[in-house]
């Protein structure tokens, strides 16, 4: 084997290698989800369930139980759950503050609602979780980010 076939063999292992431990990459964070014609209703949603310890603690409750959302977000929420690791675009990483700072209630509720086109998030309501539900688990999700700015 030649030294150039050598090297290629040696990059497609380590790529390889790199995807099967890290994972796809997420797809940019920041942009919005929400379909177009739909981001103002979106973003006047109100979330009815106030963020208290208890609601916060019914959230996590379901994330990790009927929700399922652990399975591909994880348990410590940073998009790497066992069933996330296989997906392109990688879920979304809860514990990145400048993603919650972006956006409103509203539009995460969106999008558990009716999915992300062309993502492994599938709508979840009413598939595994109701509409209440659902706003305890995004209360629950919004403290994955700790200490604010970054
Ligand atoms: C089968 C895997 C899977 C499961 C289960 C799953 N998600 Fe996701 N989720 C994803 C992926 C992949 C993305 C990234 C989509 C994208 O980049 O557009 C995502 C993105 C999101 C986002 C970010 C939306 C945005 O505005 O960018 C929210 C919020 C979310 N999921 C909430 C949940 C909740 C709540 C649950 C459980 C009720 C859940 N997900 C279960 C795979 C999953």
């Amino acid at each position: 084997m030649g030294y150039f076939s050598k090297l290629v063999g040696v990059c497609a292992a380590v790529t390889l290698l790199s995807v099967a431990v890290v994972g796809a990459e997420e797809k940019d964070p920041l942009k919005p989800r929400v379909a177009p014609d739909q981001m103002a209703d979106a973003k006047a949603m109100k979330n009815p369930v106030a963020s208290t310890p208890e609601s916060i603690a019914k959230g996590k409750a379901l994330y990790e139980g009927k929700g399922t959302c652990f399975n591909c977000h994880g348990k410590e929420g940073k998009g790497d759950g066992p069933a996330g690791a296989i997906l392109n675009p990688s879920p979304r990483n809860f514990t990145n503050c400048k993603f919650h700072k972006k956006r409103k209630d509203g539009e995460l509720f969106w999008v558990i609602k009716n999915g992300s086109a062309g993502t492994g998030m599938v709508s979840l309501i009413p598939a595994a979780i109701n509409e209440e539900e659902a706003w305890m688990i995004i209360n629950y999700e919004r403290s994955f980010c700790k200490g604010g700015e970054e």
